[in-house]
C-alpha cells in the first residue's frame, strides 16, 4: 500500500539487467506464520549492460542476512529504496546469499507465498516472486532452480515444486523434506511450490517420441471424483500440440494443482501448473457445459504455455501478449479442433466474437484502452486484459489468415528455431512470421502499437452492363488515451458475394479466380477491388469468419440481412446478419422506451427467428447462437447516451415477444432437444441443451406463461446435470416465479458442500433484476459469503456490479455507493481483485447525466482514499482523467 503518487513505467525505458543469474538454490522452512527462505544465487555481470550495481526487488519480506561471496554485508554495503535493494560495486562473479522471512498466512493478496485452506501455494506472475525472496524479478533473467522444501509431515505430506523430484526424506521434529530440480532455465515468474495434504489422480502417458511422462492432477481428497475431465483435457492438449505444431512435452512429469483461492484462472509454472478449482473440478452433478468447456480451454492454455511463454518467454512485461495472445490463439484452435466439425468450429468462433464485442471493444473505447503491446503502465497486473489476451489472439489469428495455415506453421517453426531459451519481444514473433514466408509485415506492426477498434466502411457498386462489382473499403480508428491520430492498419478482410439463389458467386479479381471467399488486404485508408463475371447484383458477405477485430460498417437493407441470415455459406456471417437485424430493433426499442413510446416488434424479425429455430438442417448449437440477442453491454456500446433500464426493458420485450409469438415452436424445440441417457459434454449434446434452455428462458420471459414456469420447475426438480438444473433455476428467478425462493433454498441445501456451486448460487441471485442492492448486502451476511475468497467475492459483488445493469444503475446512485465501499474494502485485502471490480465504472461518461453525476461521486470517493494500491489507483485515476 502506498500513499504517494504511483510511478508510471515506460516500455521505451527498457535496459538490460545488470547481472545475470545462472543458478538459484532455494531453501524453504515452511511455517504459516513465519517461513524462512534461504536463497543462494550464482550471478555474473551482464556483458550487455554497462551497470555494475546488483538490483534486486523485494516486497513484504524481512531481510535477515545478506552475503556476497561468503562475506556478510554491513548496512553501508547496500541500499534499500522502497522495493529495490541495490548492491553497488559488486564483483564480476558473485555468489549472493540472502535470508528472508515472510508470513504466508497473512498474505491475503494471494501473490507470492500464501495459505489456501491450510495448504501452501505460490503465485509469482507477474511480480510475486519478490514477495518470496530478493531477486532480479524480471522475465529476462532466466536461471536454473534447485528447491529444498521442509515442512511438518503430517500437515503437509505433499511437497511439490518445478521440474523433477530428486530427493526426499525425514527430518527431526515430525518434519520432512523434498528436493526438486528444474533442468530448464526459467524466469522467476514461473517458479512455484505447493506444500499440502492434497491427493492426486495420476497416469503415465506416452509421448510422440516414445518417452513416458507422469501426469498428475492434485486436489483436496473430497474432489477426486471431479478430476477426470481435467486429466483427459491434459492428454488431449499434449497430443494436439505434438500433431498441430510438432511441440512435445519436455519434462518427465507434469502436474496440475487446484486451489480454491486464486486471483485468476490458472498459471503455467514450469511443470507445476496451479489452477483455480473452477478450471479443474467437474462432474455432471456440479459443473455446467460451460464449465467443462472452460476446463478444456484453460488446461490447454496453460499446457501450451510450456512452449509459448516458458521455453520462449517475454523480454519485459510490455511484451505480455507475445505469450498470452499467442497462447489464447492456440487454445482457441485446440478447442475448435476438439469439436471437429465445421459448424462446431463456427459456434466456437461466434463465442470468441461475442467476447470481443462484449468486453474487448468497450475496453478499447474506454479510459483503460491500450495497445496489445502497451507503452506504459503503473501496475502490470492491470494489463492482464481482454486486449492483451483476446485481441492479442486475434492479431495472431490474422497472421494465419494472411499466411495460410502452412505459412503460419513455418513462422512458428522459425520462431522456436531462433528463440528457444530466450526472452524476446512481440517484434521477434512478427519477424519470424515475415521471414519464414518472405513477406513484408512492417505495417502489421501497428496492430501492436495502436489502441482502439478500427472501423472498416464498405461500399459496393454493381455495374449490370459490365457485370462487375466494385468494392471499396475504407478504414479509420477512433482516438484513444495518448493516441489522438492513427495510421492505417494492415487488415485482412475476407469477403464473398452471395447470389440471389443464396449461393456464393465464384470470385474473380483482376482476372484471377479467388474461390468463394477472398482475403482482401486493406492497407491504405481507402482501397477498391473489382470483381468480374458477376452475373447479378449480389449481397456482399464481409469480414467472413470475423477475419479482423474491427467494426464493419455497410448499409445493409433488411432484405439483404434476411438473405444472408438464410443463406450465407459462412456461418459466422450468417449469425452476424441475425445480430444486425436484432441490434437494429433493440436500438429502436431502447429509444422508444426512453421516449415513453409504445414498443412493437415487426413480423419480419419474428419470422426470421422462427425460420432459424425450426430449421432442422442447422445444428442446435448454431440455432441457439442465432437466437441469442446481443447483450445489454453490446447495446449500450451502440447508444450515444446509455439508459440501462431502457436497454433492459427493450431486450426483455424482445425476449418476451419471441416467447409469446413462437410459443409453439419453442415448446417443440424443448421436446426435440432433450438429452436422455448419460450426460456427456460433447458438442452435440451441449448444443442441444443450450437451445433447449434458451427456449425455456424465452418462454419463461413471456410473463403470462404458467406452463413455462411449470416446465422450468419440473426441469429443476428432475435434472440430472448442473447445466439443466442451473438453467431452470435461472429461468425461475428471472421470471420472478413464486417457486423461485423455494428452489433457491433447495439448491443451496443440496450443494452447500460444493464451493463452486455455491458460487453459482450467489451469482444467479446477484445477476437477477429482482435482486436489489439491499438484497446483495443481505447476501453478504450469509454464512457462506467470504470476501477474502476471490471466486466468492466475484460471484456476488462483481456479478452484481457488472452483470445486473438494472439494479446496479438505480437512479439514486446506491449501486455506485455500494461499489465504492466494496472496492475500498477489497483493496485492503486483495488489490488485484479490487482493481478488477474497480473497472465496473470504466464507461461512466457514457451514461445519462443523472447517473453520471452519481458515478463520478463514487469514483471520487475511492480516489479520495489516502491508502490505495497502485492497482486501484491506476484504474480510478484513468477513469477520472480527461
Ligand atoms: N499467465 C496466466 C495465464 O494467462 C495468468 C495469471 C495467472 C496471472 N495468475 C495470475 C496474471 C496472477 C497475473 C496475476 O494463464
Ligand atoms: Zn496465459
Amino acid at each position: 500500500m502506498r500513499t504517494d503518487t504511483p510511478l508510471t513505467i515506460y516500455r521505451k525505458d527498457y535496459t538490460a539487467p545488470s547481472y545475470l543469474v545462472d543458478t538459484v538454490e532455494l531453501g524453504f522452512d515452511l511455517d504459516p506464520a513465519r517461513t524462512i527462505v534461504a536463497n543462494r544465487m550464482t550471478m555474473r555481470r551482464n556483458p550487455a549492460s554497462g551497470q555494475r550495481e546488483i538490483e534486486l526487488y523485494g516486497e513484504e519480506i524481512d531481510l535477515v542476512a545478506l552475503r556476497v561471496n561468503g562475506k556478510t554485508l554491513g548496512k553501508r554495503d547496500y541500499r534499500i529504496d522502497g522495493n529495490l535493494l541495490r548492491i553497488p560495486n559488486a564483483p564480476e562473479d558473485v555468489v549472493l546469499e540472502i535470508e528472508t522471512i515472510c508470513a504466508p498466512e497473512k498474505n491475503t493478496a494471494l501473490s507470492g507465498l500464501y495459505v489456501s485452506n491450510g495448504n501452501f501455494i505460490t503465485q509469482c506472475e507477474a511480480e510475486g516472486f519478490r514477495r518470496i525472496t530478493y531477486f532480479p524479478d524480471r522475465p529476462d533473467v532466466m536461471a536454473k532452480y534447485t528447491v529444498m522444501l521442509r515442512a511438518e509431515k503430517q500437515r503437509y505430506p505433499v511437497l511439490l515444486s518445478n521440474g523433477n523430484l530428486v530427493e526426499e526424506g525425514e527430518l527431526p521434529g515430525g518434519r520432512h523434506y523434498a528436493k526438486w530440480e528444474d533442468p530448464f532455465p526459467k524466469p522467476s515468474y514461473l517458479f512455484a511450490l505447493v506444500a499440502s495434504n492434497l491427493v492426486c489422480q495420476e497416469e503415465k502417458f506416452k509421448l510422440a517420441d516414445g518417452r513416458t511422462a507422469l501426469l498428475q492432477v492434485w486436489v483436496e481428497e473430497g474432489n477426486l471424483d471431479k478430476t477426470d475431465y481435467a486429466m483427459q483435457s491434459l492428454k488431449r492438449s499434449i497430443r494436439w500440440d505434438e500433431e498441430r505444431f510438432g511441440l512435445e512435452l519436455d519434462l518427465d512429469r507434469f502436474m496440475i494443482v487446484a486451489t480454491g483461492d486464486f486471483n485468476m484462472g490458472a498459471m503455467e509454472n514450469k511443470g507445476l501448473n496451479i489452477f483455480n478449482t473452477k478450471y479443474v473440478l467437474a462432474n455432471p452433478r456440479v459443473a455446467t457445459d460451460l464449465d467443462f468447456q472452460g476446463i478444456e480451454a484453460v488446461v490447454g492454455h496453460e499446457y501450451f504455455h510450456n512452449w509459448t511463454g516458458n521455453r520462449v518467454t517475454c523480454r519485459d512485461w510490455f511484451q505480455l501478449s507475445l505469450k498470452e495472445g499467442l497462447t489464447v490463439f492456440r487454445d482457441q484452435e485446440f478447442s475448435g479442433d476438439m469439436v471437429g466439425t465445421d459448424s462446431g468450429r463456427a459456434v466456437n468462433r461466434i463465442d470468441q466474437v461475442r467476447t470481443l464485442r462484449q468486453v474487448q471493444f468497450p475496453e478499447d473505447a474506454g479510459p483503460m484502452a491500450h495497445p496489445v503491446r502497451p507503452d506504459s503502465f503503473v501496475e502490470i497486473n492491470n494489463f492482464y486484459t481482454v486486449t492483451v489476451y483476446e485481441k492479442g489472439a486475434e492479431v495472431v489469428r490474422m497472421y494465419q489468415t494472411l499466411l495460410g495455415r502452412e505459412g503460419f506453421r513455418k513462422g512458428m517453426d522459425l520462431y522456436f528455431e531462433r528463440h528457444d531459451g530466450q526472452a524476446v519481444e512481440c517484434d521477434d514473433f512478427r519477424r519470424a512470421m515475415a521471414d519464414a514466408n518472405g513477406r513484408d509485415l512492417a505495417q502489421f506492426e501497428r496492430w501492436y502499437s495502436q489502441a482502439g477498434t478500427p472501423r472498416v466502411r464498405a461500399a459496393m457498386r454493381y455495374d449490370a452492363a459490365a457485370k462487375t462489382v466494385e468494392l471499396t473499403l475504407s478504414q479509420s480508428c477512433p482516438p484513444t488515451p495518448g493516441q489522438p491520430d492513427k495510421l492505417p492498419f494492415h487488415i485482412p478482410v475476407a469477403v464473398g458475394l452471395v447470389g440471389r439463389d443464396g449461393r456464393d458467386i465464384p470470385l474473380v479479381i483482376d482476372g484471377e479466380p479467388r474461390g468463394n471467399t477472398a482475403v482482401l488486404e486493406l492497407t491504405a485508408a481507402e482501397q477498391s477491388w473489382r470483381f468480374t463475371n458477376v452475373p447479378e447484383l449480389p449481397v456482399p458477405s464481409l469480414l467472413r469468419d470475423f477475419s479482423a477485430p474491427v467494426v464493419l460498417e455497410y448499409d445493409y437493407r433488411d432484405e439483404d440481412l434476411l438473405h444472408l441470415f438464410s443463406h450465407d455459406s459462412d456461418p459466422v456471417n450468417r449469425w452476424e446478419a441475425g445480430q444486425r437485424l436484432a441490434m437494429e430493433r433493440l436500438l429502436k426499442l431502447t429509444a422508444d422506451v426512453t421516449a415513453g413510446s409504445r414498443m412493437q416488434l415487426d413480423d419480419t424479425f419474428v419470422d426470421a427467428m422462427r425460420k432459424v429455430l425450426t430449421d432442422d438442417a442447422l445444428d442446435p448449437a448454431f440455432r441457439e447462437q442465432a437466437l441469442l440477442l446481443p447483450t445489454e453491454n453490446m447495446i449500450a456500446e451502440q447508444t450515444e447516451v446509455v439508459h440501462p433500464l431502457s436497454i433492459h426493458m427493450a431486450r426483455q420485450f424482445v425476449r418476451a415477444t419471441i416467447g409469446t409469438r413462437l410459443r409453439k415452436e419453442l415448446m417443440a424445440a424443448i421436446d426435440a432437444n432433450q438429452t436422455p441417457g448419460e450426460y456427456s459434454p460433447d458438442a452435440e449434446a451441449i448444443g442441444k441443451r443450450a437451445l433447449k434452455n434458451l427456449a425455456l428462458s424465452y418462454l419463461a420471459a413471456a410473463t403470462d406463461d404458467n406452463e413455462a414456469i411449470d416446465l422450468a420447475g419440473q426441469q429443476f426438480e428432475q435434472a440430472d446435470n448442473m447445466t439443466d438444473k442451473a438453467a431452470a433455476l435461472g429461468a425461475l428467478i428471472h421470471a420472478r416465479a413464486q417457486s423461485a425462493a423455494g428452489a433457491l433454498q433447495d439448491f443451496y441445501d443440496e450443494f452447500q458442500g460444493e464451493a463452486l456451486v455455491v458460487d453459482k448460487w450467489f451469482a444467479l441471485q446477484a445477476s437477477a433484476p429482482s435482486t436489489d442492492v439491499g438484497a446483495v448486502r443481505a447476501l453478504m451476511q450469509h454464512p457462506a459469503f467470504n470476501i477474502r475468497n476471490p471466486n466468492r467475492a466475484r460471484s456476488l459483488v462483481a456479478t452484481f456490479c457488472m452483470a445486473n445493469h438494472v439494479q446496479f444503475h438505480v437512479p439514486d446512485g446506491s449501486g455506485y455507493q455500494f461499489w465504492a465501499e466494496q472496492v475500498i474494502a477489497l483493496d485492503a485485502l486483495n488489490p488485484q481483485v479490487a482493481s478488477r471490480l474497480a473497472r465496473a465504472m470504466d464507461r461512466w461518461r457514457r451514461y445519462a447525466p443523472v447517473l453520471q453525476a452519481h458515478m463520478k461521486k463514487a469514483l471520487q470517493q475511492v480516489n479520495g482514499q489516502k491508502k490505495l494500491s497502485n492497482d486501484v489507483r491506476e484504474v480510478i485515476s484513468k477513469a477520472l482523467a480527461n
